[in-house]
Parts: C-alpha cells; sequence; structure tokens
C-alpha cells in the first residue's frame, strides 16, 4: 500500500471566540500564498464554530472536523452533540478520545469504540488518540497501555479512509517536552504493527499521528520519523504562523 498522504491536524480545544475566525483566514491566505503542501489540513474549533468555518473553507484546502461526538445519533441527551449533527455542520472529521476526555469525562476504551463508530455512520473520519501517562511511561508500560487503547478503541472492520490513529503521550501535551525521536519512532512502530495484523493493508494505509508539543521548531524532526504521518497540534495550531510553520514541514 502507498505511503498515506499526511495530515497536519489543529485540536483548537476551549478556545475560539467569534473573533477567532480572522485566524482562520489567515491560516488559509497563508496556505494559498504557500508552496503547495504535501499534506491535508484540518482544523478543530469549538462545535460553535463548525458550521462557519466549514462554509468559508468550503471548496478551500483547509477541512474543518470536531473534537468529540455522541455515541447516538439522536434524541434525549441535554447538551451533547451527535456525528450526524457535526457531520451535518460540514464538517469532516471528529477526534475521539483525546486524553483530555478521557481524564475529565472519564471516557473509557468501550465508550470510544462506540463513538468512532458513530463517526462512521455519519460519514465522518474518526481521529482516535491513545498514549500513556507519566506514571505509565516510568513504570515502563507505554507499549502495553497503548496497544491495550487501540485493541479497545478501534472497532472492528476499520478503514485507512474513516479512520486515523492519533499518538499523543498525556505528559507531552502542552508541556513543551516531547519523547527522543527513538521513543516516537519506537511506538509508532508498535501501533503500526497492531494495525497491520488486525487489519492488513487497511492498517498499513492507516494515518498514525503524533501530538504533544509539536511546534515549527520541532515538526520537521518528528514528521521524518518513520510511521509519523502528520501531526495532531493543540496551543500552537491556535495562531496562523505558528501553524502554518508545522506545515512547513511537508512543503
Ligand atoms: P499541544 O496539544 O500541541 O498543545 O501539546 C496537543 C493535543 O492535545 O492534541
Amino acid at each position: 500500500m502507498n505511503k498515506p498522504k499526511p495530515l497536519v491536524a489543529g485540536n483548537w480545544k476551549m478556545n475560539g471566540l467569534m473573533d477567532s475566525a480572522a485566524e482562520l483566514f489567515r491560516l488559509d491566505a497563508l496556505v494559498k500564498e504557500g508552496q503547495d503542501a504535501g499534506c491535508e489540513i484540518l482544523i478543530c474549533p469549538p462545535f460553535t464554530q463548525i458550521v462557519r468555518f466549514a462554509g468559508k473553507m468550503q471548496g478551500g484546502k483547509i477541512m474543518i472536523g470536531a473534537q468529540d461526538c455522541h455515541v447516538s445519533e439522536k434524541g434525549a441527551h441535554t447538551g451533547d452533540i451527535s456525528a450526524e449533527i457535526i457531520k451535518d455542520a460540514g464538517a469532516s472529521h471528529v477526534i475521539v478520545g483525546h486524553s483530555e476526555r478521557r481524564a475529565d469525562h472519564n471516557e473509557d476504551n468501550r465508550l470510544i469504540r462506540e463513538k468512532t463508530k458513530a463517526a462512521w455512520r455519519a460519514g465522518l473520519v474518526a481521529i482516535v488518540c491513545v498514549g500513556e501517562t507519566a506514571s505509565e511511561r516510568e513504570a515502563g508500560e507505554t507499549a502495553a497501555v497503548v496497544e491495550a487503547q487501540l485493541a479497545g478503541s478501534i472497532p472492528q472492520g476499520a478503514a485507512a479512509s474513516e479512520t486515523i490513529i492519533a499518538y499523543e503521550p498525556v505528559w507531552a501535551i502542552g508541556s513543551g517536552v516531547t519523547p527522543t525521536a527513538d521513543d516516537v519512532e519506537m511506538i509508532h512502530g508498535v501501533i503500526r504493527a497492531h494495525l497491520g495484523g488486525r487489519f492488513g493493508d487497511e492498517g498499513g494505509g492507516m494515518r498514525i499521528l503524533y501530538g504533544g508539543s509539536v511546534k515549527s521548531t520541532n515538526a520537521a524532526a518528528l514528521m521524518g520519523i518513520d510511521n509519523v504521518d502528520g501531526a495532531l497540534v493543540g496551543g500552537a495550531s491556535l495562531k496562523a504562523e505558528d501553524f502554518n510553520g508545522i506545515i512547513d514541514a511537508y512543503r
């Protein structure tokens, strides 16, 4: 199977007032001005901005996604948003199982598996997040934790066209610290082997993003590691120049 086209995805988390559209427009302009990037580009703003952002970016290079979805299609779930609503708003992707949701909302692998299925049902690409905590890493459990998360969070029958994995060590998120290149290569190799073992060629073609303190200054090195097929970026996705500097890794 051909090497998958990389994806540089921005996760705005709980940031994005109405005036944040200006940042998106600036990014769009930088992407249009710049050399054609050999990657896909995705921004995941808060739910409230999806319909507007997707409308503005229609036909352009920047895709719009969501940060979470409910497992059900519709119904009595006050305050929740279904994958169908996200799709209807114009999004193409949804992040599921981010470590902040695993921690803040007690999301477990079973729930994340159901959310992944919900994303597929609605016609969205699911970005399934995995990653160990600092204490799990110190205990030498990184590979075992990540493999258990993959086994529990990715449903059977996953296809490369609708499933992306994001490896995000929890201790690297927002900390300015990243694993060594050897560590990233090792764990991405473990993830690839798991995907290949379970899904065959489809697993070989699935993108495995690295996330956690990706910046313009470390992006090229991280993106050059075997089995790193893009980035999931938090803080550095909030400013157009910073995020564009990460996209530069693929120019
Ligand atoms: P960060 O966040 O880039 O700010 O470390 C990454 C993420 O949580 O997706």
